[in-house]
């Protein structure tokens, strides 16, 4: 097989984060601590994984970080827009993730990390109340300005690429409409101030013609639409969303395909998770709920088929609720109560008390998303990058296919597409390899 021809990953990368709260100031203080420490960030696929290459007597296990071409984290650069939170240090402080004394040594560093003027508006996001907001009325506008910030950050930290990972709040539910229906549409929306487009989608604008690859951790529509899908194709740069695959989902991605292998039935599943984070607030409002109910409540159907196996998964019920209780903070309860069948029909049940740390999960998520959306571009990649659905609760199919959600083989996708960019057959895990 013949490598691709990908650039080298010299220079700086620098990493933009709409958004600068828990999950994006816990990422940079991550990346800062174990650029300090030279500890590996643990939970980072990208940093701490190894790839088997060729069949197993060949005893080829490289890590990830050596054998495809990664941009170092030492030359990552952070910078990012918040409404709210004015520096990277002030953010990790507010969202009390990460403990005084593993801020102590990177305080300096954090503290440099000025979040820049939002795009903002409270209409999308009804429980913040933003005052660090950029004041053009005008959406082409605001479109413009972020374009600036985009270039004046690349010109005075000397990045030689950049990537944006949408780390904002979730944005209120809405449904595709004409605007978003073209790139032309959308400029027009966006010159007459649409009220359907949404503050991330003016963001996704701005990266994609400043050739930026955006990657969308919250579940609201940005990169899944026609135009942005049209524009990442038209400018040839990398999209993938949406919504990192943490806690409750993750645990739910781990148990449903293992069930589906050993053909148990499900009857119903339902989730509660409490929270006492500003994500939990912002969800604690029913719009914005919503649209995090719909990313989800799709995974389990993709998983299951339950058109294939309706005696087994065509009866399910799947709930899922967020509840805002303030003392848990980022510490999040995800319970799950699991109501499965097996042989002769006999009912069974899983329980599971997940008490996971959001942000902790989340963070190497960022990492890894902006490590390989880098990477894509410079293998000349574009459109949905569909390889990275491992990382994302509702991931976007390339194309009129459906989604893949079972985290196995979308870690076997991922692997693959490395394998393949680098020139190494892929691992199939048949008796002769
Ligand atoms: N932590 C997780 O496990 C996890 C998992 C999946 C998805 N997410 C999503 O990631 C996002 C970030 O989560 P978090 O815990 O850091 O939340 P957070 O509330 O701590 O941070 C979000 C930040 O975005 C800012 N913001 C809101 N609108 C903005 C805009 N238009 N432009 C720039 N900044 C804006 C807010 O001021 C806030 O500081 C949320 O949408 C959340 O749903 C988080």
């Amino acid at each position: 097989m013949t490598a691709r021809d990908i650039a080298p990953p010299t220079g700086k990368l620098g990493v933009l984060t709409p958004g600068m709260g828990a999950v994006a100031s816990t990422f940079t203080a991550g990346v800062l601590a174990a650029r300090q420490s030279g500890a590996a960030p643990l939970g980072s696929v990208s940093q701490t994984a190894h790839i088997r290459l060729g069949t197993r007597d060949e005893n080829r296990n490289p890590l990830i970080r050596e054998f495809a071409p990664l941009a170092s984290l030492d030359d990552i650069v952070f910078g990012g827009w918040d409404p709210i939170s004015a520096n990277a240090l002030e953010a990790a402080r507010t969202c009390g993730v990460l403990e005084e004394r593993d801020l102590a040594p990177i305080s300096a560093e954090m503290e440099g990390i000025i979040a820049m003027d939002a795009v903002f508006d409270q209409k999308w996001v009804s429980r913040l109340d933003g005052a660090r907001v950029k004041t053009e009325a005008n959406m082409w506008d605001q479109a413009m300005a972020l374009m600036s910030d985009i270039e004046n950050f690349r010109i005075e930290n000397d990045c030689e690429r950049l990537v944006m990972v949408w780390c904002g709040s979730t944005e209120a539910f809405q449904e595709p409409s004409s605007v978003h229906a073209t790139i032309e549409s959308f400029e027009n929306g966006l010159k007459n101030n649409d009220g359907n487009i949404s503050p991330s989608q003016i963001y996704v604008y701005a990266a994609l013609q400043s050739g930026v690859p955006f990657a969308n951790g919250a579940p609201n529509l940005s990169t899944d639409l026609p135009c942005m899908i049209e524009l990442s194709h038209r400018n040839r740069v990398p999209i993938a969303g949406k919504d990192f695959k943490t806690g409750q989902t993750l645990m739910k991605t781990l148990i449903a395909p293992g069930l589906k292998a050993r053909m148990l039935g499900l009857r119903g599943w339902y989730s509660t998770n409490i929270l006492g984070n500003r994500d939990g607030e912002v969800l604690d409002a029913p719009e914005n709920f919503k649209t995090k109910e719909e990313s989800k409540l799709g995974v389990l159907h993709t998983i299951l088929q339950p058109e294939t196996y309706p005696e087994l998964y065509g009866n399910v019920d799947h709930v899922v609720r967020i509840n805002y209780y303030p003392p848990r903070g980022d510490n999040k309860e995800g319970w799950d109560a699991i109501d499965i069948f097996g042989w002769m029909g006999y009912p069974m049940q899983i329980k599971i008390d997940f008490l996971c740390r959001d942000s902790i999960l989340a963070a190497p998520i960022v990492l890894d998303l902006a490590l390989f959306m880098d990477l894509a571009a410079r293998a000349g990649e574009f459109g949905v990058q569909e390889w990275l659905s491992f990382y994302l609760k509702a991931p976007q199919a390339a194309g009129d296919v459906p989604a893949e959600q079972d985290l196995f083989i979308q870690q076997t996708k991922l692997k693959n597409t490395l394998r393949e960019w680098m020139g190494e057959p892929a691992v199939t895990h048949s008796e002769a390899g």
